[in-house]
């Protein structure tokens, strides 16, 4: 088992310790702050409900978390040394004289720095080849980037050895070709930063009104594809180079601070078009254009589970539409909506599981209808699924418009009995039985439906009763036959 010393356990260090014993390795802390270990033991915590979930594979056994009294201590036995110090170079280099002279020969120093160049950290190192940038991205435990960035003085195999280890914690090393302040992602974020402090202070847009104009739009782009990928599908079937050419000029026009462009020569111009086509030519225009597509769904998805930015918006959206509860004396429309794409699978149909999304849909909705809302079940009840069948009947397609009518089969005491029809059209796609129990959410018990439910549900019972009874009720698993008609 390797050993990662953590020397400066702040918001950076707290996110490599957290990452690294996760991934199993032991982790051994140097940080001079009283408060150190409570910080980075609250990292952990939330590193442990997040990370995990990553990956669909078991993660290995937690390595073991030390704390040092002293910085040689934490570094003797040490594979690699972060150092996640205050960025200041005096600091800096004071921290690896000393991590130098307690450290094994072979280990490597990785630096966290945001802005210093390697040259700069190694300046009177006793091994200069030994320290290199490994410049990682809060939150460190979860984002994948880490840039890597070598000087002339890192022999290639120490790099290489460095880039291995941290591929086998889940981390991504960009190796930087030439070492440059601030290196790649920093100089972008500062770009962005100088606009929006301007913008700011010159009243263009508030705080809020520049993060909206970032997450609901090119935010998400980016999120996916980054910034020539996009680029190239807006240049569509013309290309790369015609789309350097026809809005570069505009770079120089003075629309932003950043007014010092690199002049677009024809070479310029070839040598991105060219870099371009590597990175992206496998694909056409349209097929980039539809994996950007599915990207986009899965990411606003994603956030419309959070109820969070652009998913937010879609959220609010689908509220100012949301249908009223119809005629009770007939079958409930609990569910009306497209298939979305992240919804199909390697059959290229709607996956089995989404079979039961649906019905709980439908079901949540149900209970929205007779009074079981978010303020009812806040108020400490709920209903809980006991029992489920599914009949799945035939196939749905990405985009297929479906509904789901639910009838109450009964309702009373502390149970509820109900049966979704799922449809494309006219077309039966699939059935869902599902008992369910009404329960106190402090107890997590069965309690009786309570009067505010009772009345309502009742009365959808009996309406429901007079309807033909649906086909399929109490079907047993591997039985065709209409179990519900036999009673
Ligand atoms: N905050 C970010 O988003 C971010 C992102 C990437 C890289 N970085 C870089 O990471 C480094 C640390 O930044 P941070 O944001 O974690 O700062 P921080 O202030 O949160 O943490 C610094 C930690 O270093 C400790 N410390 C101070 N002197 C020390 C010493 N002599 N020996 C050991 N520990 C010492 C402090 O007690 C503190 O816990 C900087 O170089 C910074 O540029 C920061």
């Amino acid at each position: 088992m390797k050993t990662a010393a953590i020397i400066g356990g702040g918001v950076i260090g707290g996110g490599w310790a957290a990452r690294f014993a996760l991934n199993g390795w032991n982790v051994a802390v140097f940080d001079p702050d009283p408060q150190a270990q409570r910080k980075i033991g609250e990292v952990m915590e939330n590193a442990r409900r997040s990370l995990p979930g990553l990956t669909d594979l078991a993660m290995p056994e937690e390595g073991a978390l030390s704390y040092h009294a002293t910085l040689e201590e934490a570094v003797e036995r040490a594979d690699l040394i972060i150092e996640s110090v205050p960025e200041r170079l005096d600091l800096k280099h004071n921290t690896y004289a000393r991590i130098q002279a307690a450290c094994r020969g072979d280990a490597i120093i990785g630096s966290s720095t945001s802005g210093y160049k390697p040259s700069q950290l190694q300046q009177d190192a006793a091994d200069p080849g030994q320290i290199m940038v490994m410049h990682p991205f809060n939150p460190v435990y979860l984002l994948p980037l880490i840039e890597l960035v070598p000087s002339g003085a890192n022999p290639a195999d120490r790099v290489e050895r460095a880039r291995q280890m941290l591929l086998s914690v889940g981390l991504h090393p960009l190796q930087l070709r030439a070492e440059i302040d601030a290196h790649i992602a920093d100089r972008f974020l500062e770009a962005v930063w100088r606009e929006a402090l301007w913008m700011v202070r010159d009243d263009i847009a508030t705080t809020g009104e520049i993060d909206n104009a970032i997450r609901y739009g090119f935010g998400l782009r980016w999120a996916q594809m980054g910034l020539f990928e996009t680029y190239r599908i807006a240049g569509g079937e013309a290309g790369m180079a015609h789309f350097i050419e026809q809005f570069g000029p505009c770079l120089q026009w003075p629309w932003t601070r950043l007014t010092d462009v690199p002049e677009l020569t024809p070479e310029l111009i070839a040598k991105i078009a060219d870099q371009s086509d590597a990175q992206s030519g496998g694909l056409s225009i349209r097929e980039l254009e539809r994996a950007r597509d599915d990207n986009l769904v899965a990411i606003l998805r994603a956030l419309k589970a959070r109820d969070w930015g652009a998913g937010a918006l879609l959220n609010a959206h689908d509220r100012a539409r949301a249908p009223g509860e119809g005629d009770i004396a007939r079958p409930l429309r609990t569910v009306a909506r497209a298939v979305p794409l992240d919804w199909t699978d390697y059959n290229g149909h709607m996956n089995e599981a989404r079979y039961l999304q649906v019905f709980g849909d439908a079901t949540d909705r149900f209970m929205e209808i007779i009074g079981c809302d978010a303020d009812y079940i806040a108020g400490g009840q709920s209903f809980f699924t006991a029992e489920t069948h599914i009949r799945h009947l035939a196939e749905a397609r990405a985009g297929a418009r479906i509904h789901v009518d639910t009838r109450c089969l009964s309702g009373g005491g502390k149970k509820m009995h109900l049966f979704h029809q799922l449809f494309a059209g006219e077309n039966l796609l699939a059935t869902g039985e599902h008992m369910l129990i009404h329960v106190s959410l402090d107890t997590r018990r069965a309690t009786a439906i309570s009067d505010a439910l009772a009345g309502k549900l009742d009365r959808i019972v009996r309406a429901h009763a007079r309807l033909p009874h649906p086909e399929g009720v109490g079907a047993a698993v591997g039985k065709k036959g209409d179990a519900g008609a036999a009673r």
